[in-house]
Parts: C-alpha cells; sequence; structure tokens
C-alpha cells in the first residue's frame, strides 16, 4: 500500500490534517489504535479559540458547531474578595466558542466518512521506520502485519504515542514541570451554574464552573493527586464545589447525579524538536498543557494549521519552506501558550508548599486583573487565542 502521508492517531489532531489535506487531493492513511467509540468516548475540555473555529470552518465542520456550540464573549474570576468578569469583546473584541472536543472530533469524523478518507481503527503495533530515506509504516491488523509506503509521516498519536518514542534521544530535548495536584472533574445533566465559565480561587483549593450546552455542566475541583475519585460521593463533590464558588452562584445551582468521575493530572511538556527526518510531531504528541485556559486541543488545532500549511505547498508547488519551519513555527506558539496555561493554573490554586509571600503575590495577580484593563487585555488576548 502507498499513499502520501500516513497519520499516526485519530484524535482530534490527525483527523484535522486528514481532513485539510484530503480536501486538496492529497492522500493519507489514519491510523488509530483505539475503536471509533472508545475515541468518542473520551470526555475533554471544551472551549475553542476563534482561530480552531475558523480553521474547523476551512474543514467544513462548522455545521452543528454553529447550531449546538455556545460563543462566549467572556469569563468569570471569583476569589475571596469577589467576582469579576473578563469581557473578551469588550478587551480584543474576539470570543470563544464552547464546544465539546468529542463533538469536534465526532464533526471531523462525519466529514472523514463523508469524503470517503482511509482510517483504519485498531491497528496494532505501528511503527514508523526509515524516516530519513524512503519512509514506511508498518502495523498489525486482525493478525496481519501490513506496509504503507509514504512521503511523509505526522505523529498524531498523543502524549503515550509511539512517535515520539522513534526521535533517538539525542536528537530531542524534553522539558517538564509536574504540578503538584490534579482536577477531579465531573459532567452532570444540570442547568449550567452561570452564564459564562467561572474560574475560582479558594482558599480550599481552584475550582472551575464550565458546560456543554443548557443541560450539561462540566465542574472540575482542585484535588490532591493521590485522591481516588471512586472515594468522593456526587455529595461531597457538590459540597466543595459549593464551597469554593461565590455563594451567589453556590446557592442558586442545580445538582444531580455526575456521569463521569476523574481526577486528571496537570502537566506542561515540550518536546523541543516536533520533526524527525519525514516525521512531523502534532498535538499531545509533542507538547502538554494544564487544563486551566483549556489551551490543549487549541494548540493540537495550531500545529496542524501549520503542518497543513507546510504540506500543502510542498505538493501544491515543491515549496519546502513550510515544512522547514513547522517545527520553530510551532513552538514559538507551544511555549506562548505553556506560559500562559502555568500562570493562569499559578494564580489560581494553592499549592501544598504556599507560603505567605506566595500568597500575597498570587492575591495581587489577581487584584491586577480585578483592577487593571491592561491586565485583563492581557489575560483576554490568550484566552481567545493568539494570532496563527
Ligand atoms: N498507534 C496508533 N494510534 C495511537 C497510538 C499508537 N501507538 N498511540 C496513541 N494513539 C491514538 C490514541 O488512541 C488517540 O486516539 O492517538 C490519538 C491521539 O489523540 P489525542 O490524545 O486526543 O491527541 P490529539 O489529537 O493531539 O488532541 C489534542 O487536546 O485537549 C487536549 O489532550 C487533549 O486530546 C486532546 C488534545
Ligand atoms: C471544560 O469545559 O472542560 C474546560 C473549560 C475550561 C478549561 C478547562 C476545561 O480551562
Amino acid at each position: 500500500m502507498k499513499t502520501n502521508v500516513v497519520i499516526i492517531g485519530g484524535g482530534p489532531s490527525g483527523l484535522l490534517l486528514s481532513q485539510l489535506l484530503n480536501k486538496a487531493g492529497i492522500g493519507t492513511v489514519v491510523l488509530e489504535r483505539r475503536s471509533r467509540d472508545y475515541v468518542l468516548s473520551r470526555i475533554r475540555a471544551g472551549v475553542l479559540e476563534s482561530g480552531t473555529v475558523d480553521l474547523l470552518r476551512r474543514a467544513g465542520c462548522d455545521a452543528r458547531m454553529d447550531r449546538e456550540g455556545h460563543p462566549h464573549e467572556g469569563c468569570y474570576l471569583s476569589t475571596e474578595r469577589g467576582m469579576f468578569r473578563v469581557d473578551f469583546r469588550d478587551l480584543c473584541d474576539n470570543e470563544v466558542m464552547v464546544y465539546g472536543q468529542t463533538e469536534v472530533t465526532e464533526d471531523l469524523y462525519a466529514a472523514q466518512d463523508a469524503i470517503g478518507a482511509t482510517i483504519v481503527h485498531e491497528a496494532m503495533e505501528v511503527m514508523p521506520h526509515d524516516l530519513d530515506g524512503s519512509p514506511y509504516v508498518t502495523y498489525e491488523k486482525d493478525g496481519e502485519t501490513h506496509r504503507i509506503a509514504c512521503d511523509f509521516v505526522a505523529g498524531c498519536d498523543g502524549y503515550h504515542g509511539v512517535s515520539r518514542t522513534v526521535i533517538p534521544a539525542d536528537r530531542k530535548h524534553e522539558i517538564e514541570r509536574v504540578y503538584p495536584f490534579g482536577w477531579l472533574g465531573i459532567l452532570s445533566r444540570t442547568k449550567p451554574a452561570a452564564d459564562e465559565l467561572i474560574y475560582a480561587n479558594h482558599p480550599r483549593g481552584f475550582a472551575l464552573a464550565s458546560m456543554r450546552n443548557e443541560n450539561l455542566s462540566r465542574y472540575y475541583i482542585q484535588v490532591p493527586m493521590e485522591d481516588d475519585p471512586d472515594k468522593w460521593s456526587d455529595d461531597a463533590f457538590w459540597a466543595e464545589l459549593k464551597r469554593r464558588l461565590p455563594d451567589e452562584v453556590a446557592d442558586t445551582m442545580e445538582t444531580g447525579a455526575s456521569i463521569d468521575k476523574s481526577i486528571a493530572p496537570l502537566r506542561s511538556y515540550v518536546c523541543t524538536t516536533m520533526r524527525h527526518g519525514a516525521l512531523f510531531l502534532a498535538g499531545d504528541a509533542a507538547h502538554i498543557v494544564p487544563p486551566t485556559g483549556a489551551k490543549g486541543l487549541n494548540l493540537a488545532m495550531s500545529d496542524i494549521h501549520y503542518l497543513s500549511e507546510g504540506l500543502l505547498a510542498w505538493y501544491g508547488s515543491g515549496e519546502a519552506s513550510g515544512l522547514e519551519t513547522y517545527s520553530d513555527r510551532a513552538l514559538l506558539r507551544v511555549w506562548r501558550a505553556i506560559r500562559f496555561s502555568w500562570w493562569m493554573t499559578s494564580i489560581l490554586h494553592r499549592y501544598p508548599q504556599q507560603d505567605e509571600f506566595d500568597q500575597r503575590m498570587q492575591e495581587m495577580e489577581l487584584e491586577n486583573l480585578r483592577d487593571l484593563d491592561a491586565a485583563r487585555r492581557a489575560m483576554a488576548l490568550n484566552y481567545v487565542g493568539l494570532p496563527l
């Protein structure tokens, strides 16, 4: 078998790349280790930057997003001194779209089906080879080994994928920060607590009130990483969440059974090489951000913007500069988002070793946001997404 680009991983990165390339007549094969149902059962964040929305439009995946997504022109920050709003429209004339990553992935699968794209699910033992010569990828399916010759390999297989591991240790540098807490998250069929997201700094720890639609809410609370989600009853979760949200929100919010309850670790990670010969890494395969600020999916989408541009130019006119500069261009934007999500994490969470000085600095960061247009504007620009 032969194709132009083999894409390892059928998450949002891999699917968006495949869709943009297929639409331009470039052949792809997507190799995904899991079943489609499994991929679509993963619950992830739900805030799309305006650039992500534009990219999804270009990919032809905007009809349901426009019907069911919710544009948000601001968000709330809550502290012990009360709640205030960051108005994205006012501060930078932009907005975000609240629309779940699961929905984005479903729409991308539907778009891929509509153009007859090749997606192999339950492809096991996927392995790229000869990346400095004549690249090919092998995989196993139903007990048989398959081999696909290609021009390029896109490593879109997430943090635990195989792609990054084939880059030799002396050709990559990895930088990491692990945060000393996790997020316990639930989804519930309840009316959202507020009209926009609430990010709360509270002495008991961070809390986030988010949503998917009018009758589906997503909430998170900061917990010690060692906590067991099964030991958190729904009642205990709601009680703790309410303590951390402003009284006026807690007193009126609707509660109900949780649909999903899990703890996610918080980490920042960057692989400082996103290219190795014919292999290009994109999305979680190359970098991880903590969820504060919802940059994970958006960064994955911006990588695909740069990578698809490079590949389209190469196949269109033989112009190689887009591919040659891919890693540097993508990484510049990655580091900006790494900084922003680290900063948002640091001003909103309680750290185990936080002393009085750290505490005061955190409070002043939040007071700056409350009082200074310039501080709010810097936050708004980053939150809605820096230009591609
Ligand atoms: N072979 C084939 N597929 C693989 C392999 C492998 N060895 N390893 C992982 N995969 C698949 C996973 O099953 C998954 O479906 O690659 C896919 C990677 O998808 P994601 O982890 O969703 O990563 P990505 O597409 O880069 O999406 C970006 O944004 O909000 C964040 O972390 C969140 O998933 C999100 C990400
Ligand atoms: C979510 O809705 O899941 C969400 C929203 C904003 C974040 C993180 C997660 O910063």
